[in-house]
Formats: structure tokens, C-alpha cells, sequence
């Protein structure tokens, strides 16, 4: 009998997703003792009943690495840690079910497990390690706030997806005269936002990781627009906040969701200039999900299935409790612990901080 490897997406989705999932296969079709097996919907599929599994084959994989989203689903909600139950009242309760997921997995004959999550699937990863599973972890996420790994893949597509909405605000900022504001995802990492505004010629650029000043944007865009000529384009990540404030957002009243869900930002700051009494009109743009969706770039698509190859050989060579690493120009494995133990934030003294200010950009310091 062959062993089976369950292969899971977790967390947000990602374009590369499907990529990871085909190399997984493909590598493994080489070593005959192996099949492969997807959990819907994260390790949800395992936890529900009836268990909803899928054999992924050559067949169900062929033709999928420049797809969005991911055939097997995801969640960002539930897992057996956190799973959530309806009580007769109609409240919801959390439950750790993982005991009973586990002799599940034994039952079946899982022998390993692929986890292509961000942190809190990694997170998910290493509870389990614990418990004794053979798991290895893939790092997925557009934030690219994972360490450990010089990228996530998902990011750059995201980067990609961001820029253009900056070419194209930039295009009808200059036509009314007005200051646009693009909001774009990242959580508590500025990595899309400051990538998109140098790629795109944004004026200015807010990131989490420095607090702005509102005095010090207006100074700025009092110089670039007058409502009648000129015009600036201000990209803000959704995690921004001025000095002294909170990340703007709200608790999500979903089960089995406990992260602040971050929205506003944008809104917030257009508020924030008009009551300067600034001359140009102010628009906001909200980018969202549609930086999560989408085909893959191709840096993407091969970061991916890199990713892919690298964590089957992984079960192979039995490193389980590690994720897979980009670490340029190599491929390795580092423990999960480690990936999850720091956020990956934008270093001030990075050089990309650094070429920001090196063009002038206003990063609201
Ligand atoms: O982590 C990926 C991400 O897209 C973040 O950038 C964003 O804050 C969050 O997920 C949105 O989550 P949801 O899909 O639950 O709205």
C-alpha cells in the first residue's frame, strides 16, 4: 500500500497556490511508494463530517501552476485547534479537537502532511509537530511577513497587482488635480505598499512600521497640488498609523476568526487632510482582494513550484517540523519555529527604505 502525503492551504489565499500543489505531485509521480491527498478548505476537510478529501493526481493537477486561488480551498477560520462548535444556546465555542484529527490521519494512513499557510497556519504547523505529526511547512502569503525566507511567494503578484492600480490612479489624479489615496493589504508589514509606490512613482508612501504626521504629508502635498494644477498620489498600507494612533479596523464577529480585521486606513487619512483644510480634492481607492486573486507573475509561478519540489523532497528526506526556505540562490529547510517566532517587517534601515528617500518620497516620518 502506498503512503499518503496530505497536502493543505491555509490562511488567505495566494496566486501560486495551485503552482505549489502541482510540483508537490509531480515530484512525488517519481517516487512510486507516495500519493498525494488534498484536505478541502485547510484541515477543515479533515475535521468535518463526512471528511472530504481529494486524490490529486497528474490529472487533477495538469495544467493548474498559472490558476488563482487554490483547487483544494482555504480558510482562514476554524482548524483543530481553535475549531468552532454551536452550543444550544446558538453561541459559538471554541473546541481543540486535534487529538481526535490526528487518529484520523492515522486511520487513513496519512504518513506526512504539506501545510502552505502564512503564520498562523505555520503556527497551526508546529502544534502539531509537537504532537508527534511529520509535518513540513510551505511559506505562502501576499504579505510577505513571514522570516526565514527571503520571500513568500503570492507577494510579488501582489506588487505587481498594486503598482498598476498606482499607474492607473496616477493617470486620473493628474487629469482632476486631486490627491488620491490607494489603500493596499500587507497586515502589519509594509512590503506592498512601499514596493508599489517606488514602482509606481507615488508621492508618498505609509507603512506600519512608521508611524506618519500629518503635518508632514500636507507640508508635502501643499507643494504638488493647488485643486487647479498639479496632483500626488499617497500609497498607504492597511496597517498605517499616525504617531499616538491605533491600526484602524474592527474585531470580526465571525467563529472561528479571531484577528482584527484591519480596514479604513485610507479613509482615515482622507479625513485626517481635509480637515487641514487642503485645496485638492482627496479620493480614496481600496484595493483589497483583488490583490489576492488573479493569475500568478511568473517569478510567482517559479517560486512556487520551487517551493513545491523543495518540500516533497523534504518528506523524503524525513525533515519534518521545518519549512521550506528561499534563501537567494539556494532552497533549504529551516525549523518552523524559527519562521514563526518574528514578524518579517520592513527594516528602516533596509535599502529599500533607503531608495525611497533617496527619490524623495514622503514617508510621513
Ligand atoms: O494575510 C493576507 C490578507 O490578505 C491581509 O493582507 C489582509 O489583512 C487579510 O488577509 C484579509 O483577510 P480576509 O480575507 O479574511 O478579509
Amino acid at each position: 500500500m502506498k503512503k499518503k502525503c496530505l497536502v493543505v492551504t491555509g490562511g488567505g489565499d495566494c496566486p501560486g497556490l495551485n503552482a505549489v500543489i502541482r510540483a508537490i505531485v509531480k515530484r512525488a509521480d517519481m517516487d512510486k511508494d507516495w500519493e498525494i491527498w488534498g484536505s478541502y478548505n485547510a484541515f477543515n476537510g479533515l475535521l468535518e463530517s463526512p471528511i472530504r478529501l481529494m486524490r490529486l493526481d497528474d490529472t487533477a493537477v495538469a495544467g493548474i501552476h498559472f490558476k488563482g486561488g487554490t483547487i483544494i480551498g482555504t480558510t482562514n477560520k476554524g482548524g483543530p485547534f481553535n475549531w468552532p462548535v454551536q452550543l444550544d444556546d446558538g453561541n459559538w465555542q471554541a473546541f481543540d479537537v486535534s487529538d481526535e484529527m490526528i487518529k484520523t490521519m492515522q486511520k487513513l494512513n496519512i504518513q506526512a502532511v504539506i501545510n502552505i499557510g502564512g503564520d498562523g497556519s505555520q503556527a497551526i504547523s508546529q502544534k502539531l509537530y509537537e504532537k508527534g505529526v511529520n509535518i513540513i511547512g510551505v511559506p505562502k502569503t501576499i504579505d510577505n511577513d513571514l522570516s526565514s525566507t527571503d520571500m513568500t511567494f503570492g507577494y510579488q503578484t501582489a506588487v505587481e497587482t498594486a503598482t498598476q492600480a498606482v499607474d492607473k490612479l496616477v493617470t486620473t489624479a493628474a487629469s482632476h488635480h486631486r490627491i488620491f489615496i490607494l489603500e493596499v493589504m500587507g497586515r502589519g508589514a509594509g512590503w506592498i505598499a512601499l514596493n508599489a509606490a517606488i514602482a509606481g512613482g507615488a508621492e508618498a508612501c505609509l507603512i506600519p512600521e512608521i508611524p506618519y504626521r500629518i503635518d508632514n504629508l500636507t507640508k508635502l502635498l501643499k507643494t504638488r497640488s493647488d485643486g487647479k494644477s498639479g496632483f500626488a498620489v499617497i500609497v498607504i498600507s492597511e496597517g498605517a498609523k499616525p504617531v499616538g494612533g491605533e491600526q484602524a479596523g474592527y474585531i470580526a464577529n465571525e467563529p472561528g476568526y479571531e484577528n482584527f480585521r484591519l480596514s479604513g486606513a485610507g479613509h482615515r487619512l482622507a479625513y485626517e487632510l481635509q480637515k487641514t483644510g487642503i485645496a485638492a480634492d482627496v479620493r480614496v481607492s481600496v484595493l483589497g482582494h483583488l490583490q489576492r486573486g488573479g493569475i500568478p507573475i511568473a517569478f510567482d509561478r517559479i517560486l512556487a513550484t520551487s517551493f513545491g519540489v523543495k518540500a516533497f523532497e523534504m518528506v523524503l528526506n524525513q525533515e519534518f517540523g521545518k519549512m521550506v526556505s528561499y534563501k537567494y540562490p539556494e532552497f533549504v529547510s529551516v525549523p518552523i519555529l524559527d519562521a514563526i517566532k518574528y514578524y518579517n517587517y520592513v527594516k528602516l534601515d533596509s535599502a529599500l527604505i533607503h531608495t525611497a528617500r533617496g527619490i524623495g518620497m514622503c514617508l510621513g516620518e
